[in-house]
């Protein structure tokens, strides 16, 4: 049986449960009234098992059972599993906006780690924000930590074709708005789509996120694409709970594989499978919790990076498809071939990135191409700057029109979603195709919580004419299963009295995404006069939501909460017995 001894360092866990006092009594004997024998406090080992298990969280609905497969391994491996949960963000139902809650989950779990009696912890993710809520937080901890993704739903089935999650819900809204699919298809699709348990099968921000885990070293490999119904993902969470255990007795905490190496070869990876936008701001705000920098800027890094894989939304199949093809391992080989990838990068299982890769095989080309023959020559995140976006903003040109990328347009100004969806379909509203319809209002502060409103609907009569895609600009995010000429995350948001804050409708904008110029053809003296007399917005005045609003970072620096950057690692608290 382990003991500390076989330990690197003495384990935190036995500040609790290895005392012979009464303080010892206390911790031991309340917790045997699970039915834990005596012997379980002996020095093993502690595996916490951070659980976002939610019946209001879908995607995260399976992971009791998945915790389950977890313990076998940590007993397996001479550890104790303690499953205990926290706050789950269901990005369905949370409303006004999941990513309002990502900081406040990650305290949840920093505090969840750092003040009980465990010593290593596996974190359970799915749901978008599951998975950056949960690694940061367990960041600031920064104990040995691997995380385990629920895995992404079968592909969906609608009328004899795939359908993907998010993706086919903007698609087919669209056409029944367009008058080309009836609200009966509609209802029907609802059934079709998501059919098993798991989270987005698209490459949208979950399976993003979930590659984000694998391709960072913090996941074993495999994490981003086994469905979460094959039993190869029971089976990935059992041999988690197995390693966590050595992770413990080798010390392999966090920091040691979270280094900026694992960063770069995160952001190259998030191009090559065409992955969410949302992950420049999850992944950000996760390296200042660990202490690497990382800038809105090295998401260039990227942009050269061919996009390899064909999933949607920004091409044809879904995660099933990814996995029967080879998976991640497949696409980082490919990168690690092409000079790409920091091949010495340490991962959760001891071993490098690319011994995990080399021999990964390809089995299908058509889901996951060749750097000879890609999918899309270049992909990546493309950072732009200018008047309207001094601090950055982000396009996904893997997800855009190729004509739009360049592109000078009348802007035609929203300045808040009520205001969008009042009057979108409005029958007077001066708007064609070449207009560039702006947002404001929902940023980090502005909505508040930076809200995924960035792909707006179009007009009614634009769609109409059989047009899909206008160039849209707002400071709010995307869902990653969206698509389209869409500027997103403009910082300063207007809010906080960005420029954004003062574009006006007739306003002409220039948008030029090869030379990542993003500029409103106002002079500064006109700008300078409406800025004299903007208002900014109120402010919440009680609750989370005003702790929010007052400590919330702009979306280039990672939008987490200003007072919870960095780490204050997991010293043991002191006792109040
Ligand atoms: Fe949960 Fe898409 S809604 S992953």
């Amino acid at each position: 049986m382990a003991d500390s001894n076989q330990t690197k360092k003495p384990l935190r866990s036995q500040a609790w449960f290895g005392l012979k006092d009464r303080d010892g009594f206390l911790h031991r004997s309340w917790m045997k009234n699970q039915g834990i024998p005596h012997d379980e406090f002996d020095g093993r080992p502690v595996i916490g098992i951070c659980n976002t298990w939610s019946e209001l969280t879908p995607c995260n609905a399976h992971f009791r059972e998945l915790a389950e497969y977890v313990k076998k391994g940590v007993h397996e491996a001479g550890g104790l599993p303690l499953e205990f949960p926290v706050m789950s963000l269901g990005e369905t139902n949370l409303r006004p906006t999941a990513m309002l809650f990502r900081n406040l989950a990650s305290m949840d779990v920093e505090e969840s780690i750092r003040g009980n009696p465990m010593d290593g912890v596996i974190l359970l993710v799915g749901c978008d924000k599951t998975t950056p809520a949960l690694l940061m937080g367990a960041a600031s901890c920064n104990l040995p930590a691997l995380a385990v993704s629920g895995g992404p739903m079968l592909n969906g089935r609608f009328r004899g074709k795939n359908i993907g999650s998010g993706t086919g819900v903007w698609q087919m809204s669209e056409e029944v708005r367009a008058g080309t699919m009836t609200q009966e298809e509609f209802t029907e699709a609802e059934s079709c789509m998501n059919r098993s348990r798991g989270h987005c099968m698209t490459m949208g921000t979950a399976s993003t996120m979930a590659s984000m885990v694998e391709s960072l070293g913090m996941g074993l490999p495999h994490n981003a694409a086994i469905p979460a119904v094959d039993a190869r993902r029971q089976v990935l969470a059992h041999l988690a709970g197995r390693r966590i255990v050595d992770m413990v007795r080798e010390d392999l905490t966090m920091d040691k594989i979270l280094t900026r190496q694992a960063f770069e070869n995160a952001i190259r990876t998030n191009a090559a499978i065409g992955g969410s936008t949302n992950a420049v701001v999850h992944l950000i705000a996760l390296a200042k919790r660990i202490g690497v920098e990382l800038s809105l800027e090295d998401w260039e890094l990227g942009s050269n990076v061919p996009c390899l894989v064909n999933l949607q939304p920004s091409g044809e199949y879904l995660m099933e498809d990814f996995y029967y093809a080879g998976g991640l391992p497949a696409v980082l080989k490919q990168l690690g071939e092409q000079g790409l990838l920091h091949r010495e990068a340490l991962t959760v299982n001891g071993k490098t990135l690319w011994d995990n890769v080399r021999n990964a095989p390809n089995h299908d080309e058509k889901v996951i191409t060749t750097f000879a023959e890609p999918f899309k020559p270049k992909a990546g995140i493309a950072v732009l700057k200018g008047n309207l976006a001094p601090n950055g903003a982000v396009i996904k040109p893997s997800a855009a029109t190729p004509h739009l990328l360049k592109h000078r347009g009348r802007a035609v100004v929203f300045e808040n979603i009520e205001e969008l969806h009042a009057k979108i379909d409005d029958e007077s509203l001066d708007i064609d195709e070449h207009c560039i319809m702006v947002l404001k209002g929902a940023g980090p502060k502005g909505y508040p919580g930076f809200a995924e409103v960035g792909n707006m609907p179009l007009p009614k009569k634009v769609l109409q004419k059989g047009i899909t895609d206008m160039v849209r600009i707002s400071d709010g995010r995307m869902s990653g299963t969206a698509y389209g000429s869409v500027v997103l995350h403009v910082s300063p948001e207007a809010a906080a009295g960005g420029p954004l804050a003062f574009v006006q409708t007739g306003d002409m904008i220039e948008l030029d995404v090869d030379a990542r110029r993003l500029h409103l053809d106002v002079t500064d003296e006109e700008l300078a006069r409406r800025r004299a007399a903007w208002q900014p917005p109120a402010p919440p005045t009680r609750g989370y939501y005003k702790l929010y609003v007052e400590h919330v970072l702009q979306a280039d620096q990672g939008a987490d909460l200003d007072f919870l950057v960095g780490s204050s690692g997991a010293p043991v608290p002191r006792d109040s017995h």
